[in-house]
């Protein structure tokens, strides 16, 4: 079973905290998006290859390491373009690719509108980046397509889980460890997680 790992981490506690407010506006939502996303990312590649090699410093040689692995970061849009930057800067490396899926307010089926990736895969692990997984159904979707695109080592990085949500994304790909900064209660009747933070992509981009 993949790892559930919900960070314990002081300043993701403070910034979710300040997040979640309903008075924080657009601007300082997507400077806490990223920096939450950051200290998650940070949580969640502690265990990318390394392969030693050795560095001339101004004062002799010293052992060092290269990332082996090629990252894809894969922002789920919308409101996984905010969690983008922040750890692209931290991995200047890495490849972004982008899929689109909304949620069908009716269904609460995930609609998938956006994706070119190319036939062969060109990373070896994704970091899959959307800030809420609430009935998984676009978690589980997401993994689909990069499972189909040839990639084996997936890992979710989002702000904030329904329980409901974690369990359908563990039933479908009990190989996807998943990094959120908190599990929240519950899912209301609407699929919105509750007590949540409201609706990430209207937040983040003012469109409420
Ligand atoms: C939200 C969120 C996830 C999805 C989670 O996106 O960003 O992608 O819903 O719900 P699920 O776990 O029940 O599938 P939304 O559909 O609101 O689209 P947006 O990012 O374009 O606002």
């Amino acid at each position: 079973m993949g790892i559930i790992h919900e960070s314990q981490h002081p300043l993701v506690k403070q910034k979710l905290t300040i997040l979640r407010r309903t008075s924080t506006d657009p601007k300082v939502f997507r400077e806490l998006i990223r920096e939450i996303t950051l200290l998650l990312c940070y949580e969640a590649t502690f265990d990318l290859a390394l392969e030693p090699i050795s560095v001339n410093t101004p004062l002799g040689t010293a052992d060092g390491y290269n990332l082996v692995e090629k990252v894809g970061l894969v922002p789920i849009l919308r409101a996984g373009l905010g969690m983008v930057n922040g750890v692209w800067e931290m991995m200047p490396g890495s490849e972004v690719w982008h899929i689109g899926l909304y949620r069908d307010e009716e269904t609460l089926q995930p609609v998938a509108y956006y994706n070119k990736l190319p036939d062969a895969p060109t990373v070896q692990v994704c970091l899959i980046l959307d800030p809420m997984l609430a009935t998984g159904g676009s978690s589980v979707a997401a993994v689909d397509t990069l499972k189909t695109w040839g990639v084996d080592r997936i890992k979710y990085v989002g702000i904030l889980a329904a329980p409901e949500g974690i369990e359908a994304l563990q039933y479908a790909h009990p190989d996807v460890d998943v990094y959120v900064a908190k599990v929240d209660a519950h899912l209301n009747d609407i699929g919105f997680i509750v007590p949540g933070l409201g609706d990430a992509g209207d937040r983040q981009f003012g469109t409420i």
